[in-house]
């Protein structure tokens, strides 16, 4: 099938790759000249495991193709995928300028049928508002583009960083809203079409309305941060009461109704899509008059976290950190990526250069954005920047610090060298928002152990 993805950020090109990976004949337009050198360069401007192999592979089978050429777009793709940045705008609301933006340049030049589909987490309403702002561009043709027919569907991403070439081969579902018109049945063929590949043993997808379709997937990531924030809530008392977190976590995660997933405690969640969505969906309600008071809390709860490393750093060195200095393992927001947006790491670099101390850095691949994302967060304060030293590998990074600080769970942290640790810090002492270290077993080699949630089992 020939498709065509606006918009080859993280949703788009992900999307693109795969499909043309089935199979399909993918046309990805971007308006940033210099993303779509690179990506005709052979680069690939994220970090994505299996991302970079399926790309190459695709666009070397004449199946994939990168242009910034509109019209070249629009008449390529019978099914019109719209994965465009959707920003906060100042009030925390999504931005939706880009989305409309694709949806007029659709109707500009669109000469027949075609299917468009709302990749973007955008909110309930969107496809709406698509629809006005083509058949707008296509009134503006009159005679001829006024007869032109189509239909907007809202089929949702649950693609995760670091796994999304996993999640999108292998969904655990395809959310699809169409509406019941008879360009909206066409459209549902040819999505069923499209995702065939998926469904062929095992029905996964979701036929539903439009609005239900948006409202998913704001839903499902509202559901995982509020998980997450209940979790780090209850931590948080856990230290106060003597109890043990993970303990907790087993207990409740046996139960069916509960499931053990997205239950870890810890210093608190970044990323693009949970802080985003979850303001966003506050801000729908808003706009119809409805306050989230659960939403409102998750996300207060979450800022919140990311200060409890940092809070458990003052108890133990005092509020001024002035000649200490940190190790800290971890910048992106999570393992597999080099994604900073809302990294906890940040807030935490922030607090401890601001009291004074210096930190010695390393994240396996989020060296380069950290060093740029950090540059423009540290930059009022004259000499801040120069406080961080960014260490090539997580060894170097030890040597002669006052603690080491773990903020992302990459897999080569969970089992260092700890007599190494040990020799290289000044003292032994970890402080780790991941609990990837067990606390017994910490005490036993001789370290002061800090985790979230689970002072209970730090031996006095
Ligand atoms: C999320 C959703 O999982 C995905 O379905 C959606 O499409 C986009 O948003 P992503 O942002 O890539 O994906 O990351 P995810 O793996 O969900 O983790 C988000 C954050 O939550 C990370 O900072 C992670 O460290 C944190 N987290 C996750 C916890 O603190 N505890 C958990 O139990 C799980």
């Amino acid at each position: 099938m020939k498709i065509t993805i606006i918009g080859t950020g993280y949703v788009g090109l992900v999307t693109g790759a795969c499909l043309a990976e089935l199979g399909n004949d993918v046309f990805c337009l971007d308006l940033d000249q210099a993303k779509i050198a690179m990506l005709n360069g052979g680069g690939i401007p994220i970090h994505e495991p299996g991302l970079a192999e399926i790309v190459s592979r695709n666009r070397a089978a004449g199946r994939l193709h990168f242009s910034t050429d509109i019209a070249a777009s629009v008449a390529h793709g019978q099914v019109q995928f719209i994965a465009v940045g959707t920003p906060p705008d100042e009030d925390g609301s999504a931005d939706l300028q880009y989305v409309l933006a694709a949806a007029r340049n659709i109707g500009k030049y669109m000469t027949g049928f075609k299917v468009i589909v709302d990749k973007s987490t955008v909110p309930v309403g969107t496809a709406d508002r698509v629809s006005t702002a083509i058949r707008e561009e296509l009134d503006a043709r009159k005679p001829a583009g006024a007869a032109i027919q189509f239909s907007v569907v809202s089929n949702p991403e649950f693609l995760k960083e670091g796994a999304a070439v996993d999640d999108f081969m292998r969904p655990d579902r395809i959310v699809i809203g169409c509406d019941e018109s008879a360009s909206g049945q066409q459209a549902q063929a040819l999505m069923k079409q499209l995702y065939l590949p998926f469904n062929r043993n095992h029905e996964r997808t979701f036929w539903m309305d439009v609005r239900s379709a948006e409202f998913t997937k704001y839903a499902a990531n509202a559901m995982l941060a509020t998980r997450i924030s209940f979790m780090n809530e209850l931590a948080n008392l856990a230290d106060k009461v003597g109890a043990d977190i993970e303990a907790v976590r087993h207990g409740i995660g046996s139960d069916p109704r509960i499931g053990y997933s997205f239950l870890y405690a810890g210093c608190g969640y970044g990323g693009s899509c949970f802080p985003k969505d979850v303001q966003a969906l506050e801000r729908t309600a808003r706009a119809y008059g409805q306050e989230l008071h659960i939403l409102r809390a998750v996300e207060q709860v979450n800022n919140n976290q990311k200060h409890v490393l940092g809070q458990k750093i003052s108890e133990r060195f005092g509020a001024d950190l002035s000649g200490k200095h940190f190790a800290l393992w971890g910048l992106a927001f999570k393992p597999n990526t080099d994604d900073m947006r809302e990294a906890s790491s940040r807030v935490l670099l922030d607090e401890l250069i601001g009291r004074g101390a210096t930190v010695a850095v390393h994240d396996p691949v989020a060296m380069t954005e950290a060093k740029r994302v950090l540059a423009l967060d540290l930059a009022a304060t004259p000499g801040a920047f120069e406080r961080i030293r960014f260490c090539d590998n997580q060894t170097d990074a030890l040597n002669n610090a006052d603690a080491l600080l773990i903020v992302t769970e990459w897999k080569t942290f969970r089992s260092p060298d700890f007599e190494q640790v040990k020799t290289l810090l000044k003292a032994p002492i970890v402080f780790d928002g991941r609990n990837l270290y067990e606390p017994e077993v910490m005490g036993e080699l001789g370290f002061e152990y800090h985790g979230i949630g689970r002072s209970a089992l730090v031996r006095k």
